[in-house]
């Protein structure tokens, strides 16, 4: 089996993962985000190099202020554990996103977890986090056009790799395969300049219940696409 080299994924329906069972969205929160901790194990024995996935969007924030406590409350005791996860896999953390809009002890834990864990190369992880891709082109393409005012960029030199270069992704290869769980057929703000060749994959598993088995039949699936662009075939 062929695995991708970079896995995006949308994680999706934990809120109605846990109205099925009766149960609060926050349930469904905590429970997606310990899933996230096993999904890099699994990522790391698969042999999988880059991870990305989105766990909060730009557009999140209108949600009710309840939930979004509940999800700040999350991400807190999330960064601090992701150290331990970080040094376990010898993964690579870095956020995507404007952090900027997060609590001050927030965006300290985040700088400490890329700090840190900016010495370990074997599974590169990033998580969205405040992050919506017009959000992240139009930062980026006001950083462009100054470079471009103040003389640093001329706009006759800027190439497809020079916009990447602007991008939260830097340096990222292109996703392979992006994973949707739970149903939704939409790509919600992800990575659209990033993904203009990824092969997509859709399941209406929600987000706490996909494990490592899930995963296998994404990666079966995505071995069965003839994929014509950057990918596993190319045309003889
Ligand atoms: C994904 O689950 C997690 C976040 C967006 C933070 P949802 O909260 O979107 O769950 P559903 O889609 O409402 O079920
Ligand atoms: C996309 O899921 C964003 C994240 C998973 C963080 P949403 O549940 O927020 O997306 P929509 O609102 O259904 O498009
Ligand atoms: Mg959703």
């Amino acid at each position: 089996m062929n695995v991708p080299n970079h896995v995006a994924i949308i994680l999706d329906g934990n809120g109605r993962w846990a109205k099925a069972k009766g149960m609060p969205r926050s349930y469904g929160h905590v429970k997606g985000c310990a899933n996230l901790e096993t999904i890099c194990d699994d990522m790391k024995a698969l042999g999988i190099k880059y991870l990305t996935v989105y766990a909060f969007s730009t557009e999140n924030w209108k949600r009710s202020r309840e939930e979004i406590d509940v999800l700040m409350r999350l991400f807190r005791n999330y960064l601090k554990k992701c150290l331990k996860i970080a040094e376990k896999n010898r993964m690579k953390v870095r956020i995507l996103g404007d952090i900027s809009a997060f609590d001050a002890d927030i965006q300290q834990k985040i700088l400490d977890l890329e700090e840190y864990s900016s010495q370990f190369h074997e599974l590169h992880f990033q998580i969205a986090l405040n992050y919506g891709s017009r959000d992240e082109i139009t930062r980026g393409m006001r950083r462009m056009a100054k470079d471009c005012t103040e003389g640093r960029l001329q706009p006759d030199n800027i190439t497809e790799e020079t916009i990447s270069s602007y991008l939260d992704t830097a340096g990222l290869p292109d996703p392979d395969l992006m994973i949707r769980t739970s149903g939704e057929l939409r790509l919600s703000n992800y990575l659209l300049w990033q993904m203009a060749y990824t092969e997509f994959y859709f399941t209406d598993v929600a987000w706490p219940d996909f494990h490592r088995e899930e995963l296998i039949k994404a990666i079966e699936k995505y071995n069965e696409r003839d994929r014509r662009y950057g990918g596993i075939k190319e045309e003889a």
